[in-house]
């Protein structure tokens, strides 16, 4: 994993997060998860929320999350957004790297998860990271059933 920049920091997510957090969820998708879904995040143990922040005037800001599942020895993404106004600044690419950074320490064999077949900058981003497409569940999204690519990553 990369140094962070000395104006960046990476935490877990905590219940105060949550406005921010569902603030850059509303924008992200269409079909945003709801406050109570990522508010039960907090409370399974076997669920992780990391958050990216960067420093600002007006203190730390959050720039992006990611949601993912330890179960048994494989990490499961769930979830990965980064506020709209400071996309493509490397804040996905770090959430992400401490994604697998945790998979790596907790001894995890395998990261998985799913993305939109037409969702071009996530899988441009997963493909950076070494994620290869491995399969597809078709019409997967009920809101326009489009087809999921599944991905997974030897960690
Ligand atoms: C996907 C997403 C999380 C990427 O976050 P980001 O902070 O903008 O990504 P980064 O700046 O870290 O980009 C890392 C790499 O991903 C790829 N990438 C990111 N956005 C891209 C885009 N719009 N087009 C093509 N490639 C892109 C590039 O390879 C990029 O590296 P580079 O900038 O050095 O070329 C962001 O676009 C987002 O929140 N999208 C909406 C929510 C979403 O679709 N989440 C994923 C669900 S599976």
């Amino acid at each position: 994993m990369r140094q962070l920049a000395p104006d960046v920091r990476l935490r877990k997510m905590v219940l105060a997060d949550l406005p921010a957090v569902m603030a850059i969820e509303h924008q992200a998708f269409s079909n945003p998860w709801s406050t109570e879904m990522v508010r039960k995040e907090l409370t399974q143990d076997w669920s992780t929320v990391l958050v990216v922040e960067e420093s600002s005037p007006a203190g730390w800001q959050l720039r992006a999350f990611a949601i993912f599942w330890l179960v048994a020895d494989e990490i499961h993404v769930l979830n990965v957004a980064t506020d709209g106004a400071v996309r493509r600044r490397g804040f996905g690419r770090q959430v992400m790297e401490a994604v697998l950074a945790t998979g790596k320490t907790q001894k995890c064999r395998l990261a998985t998860l799913e993305v939109r077949r037409s969702n071009e900058a996530a899988l441009a981003l997963y493909n950076s990271l070494g994620f290869r497409a491995v399969g597809m569940r078709p019409s997967y999204y009920q809101d326009n059933r489009e087809d999921a690519v599944i991905m997974i990553l030897d960690l």
